[in-house]
């Protein structure tokens, strides 16, 4: 199997494409504009209304983008971010991205090299307010306690490229997983998904997508 290679997207940030399955890890139209609108602002500001301290689970990790962005983000809550991804990339490829250069915080650097290099299944601080626990299993077969996560962020293949991990199981262990009033945050608005969540419990919502997308998806367990 080949490996991924680096693409740069519209926005000037790195993303991985995956010639075997011909996808991208992000939106060609912008990586960095795509995780801020879907995952942080659809998610991380809609749960930060709610609670001040946070338990996060992201589905597909890859190369950690979505934790660095929440990290500089929301310095000062106390966030628990689990962490789960079967096929980590090549270290090599993600010492290449340019995120912690485009982020450009003086320490972004050293705060993105820390999530990647922390350890599997051992919570590690990566500051003081924010602990990585990293979860090499597949969302599918991984055992989660429930009512532990107070938002999720589904970032997994296209329903196209990998329908196993959007059907209604998968979504009713999350679902089961999550907080009264959890949120489960995802870029795709595909008929299907939504049907699949509305089956796993979830109230869904339409909302609108970043460039090159019309819209993403939240879904509420209320
Ligand atoms: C769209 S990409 C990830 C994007 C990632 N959040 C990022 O910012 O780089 C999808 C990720 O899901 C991972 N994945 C594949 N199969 C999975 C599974 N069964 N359970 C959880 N994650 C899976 C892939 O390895 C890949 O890293």
């Amino acid at each position: 199997m080949s490996p991924p290679t680096i693409i740069c997207t519209a926005d000037g940030s790195h993303t991985l494409y995956v010639p075997e399955l011909k996808e991208h890890y992000h939106s060609i139209h912008g990586a960095i504009a795509e995780s801020m609108h879907v995952f942080i602002h659809a998610g991380l500001d809609a749960a930060l209304l709610n609670k001040p301290r946070l338990h996060i689970l992201e589905v597909g990790f890859g190369t950690g983008l979505n934790a660095l962005l929440t990290l500089l983000y929301a310095p000062d809550f106390l966030i628990t971010y689990t962490a789960i991804e079967p096929f980590p990339p090549d270290p090599l490829l993600i010492a290449q991205l340019n995120y912690p250069q485009l982020l450009a915080k003086a320490e972004c650097e050293a705060l993105y090299k820390a999530l990647m290099a922390a350890p599997q299944k051992v919570p590690t601080p990566i500051t003081p307010n924010f602990t990585l626990r990293k979860k090499r299993e597949q969302i599918q077969q991984i055992m989660l306690d429930s009512n532990t996560f107070d938002l999720v962020y589904f970032d997994a293949f296209a329903p196209d490229i990998q329908p196993e991990l959007w059907e209604t199981a998968v979504f009713k262990k999350i679902h089961d997983a999550l907080s009264p009033e959890g949120i489960l945050v995802t870029y795709s608005s595909k008929g299907l998904v939504k049907r699949n969540l509305r089956a796993a419990g979830f109230v869904v919502e339409r909302l609108p997508g970043p460039a090159g997308k019309r819209h993403i998806t939240r879904a509420v367990k209320r």
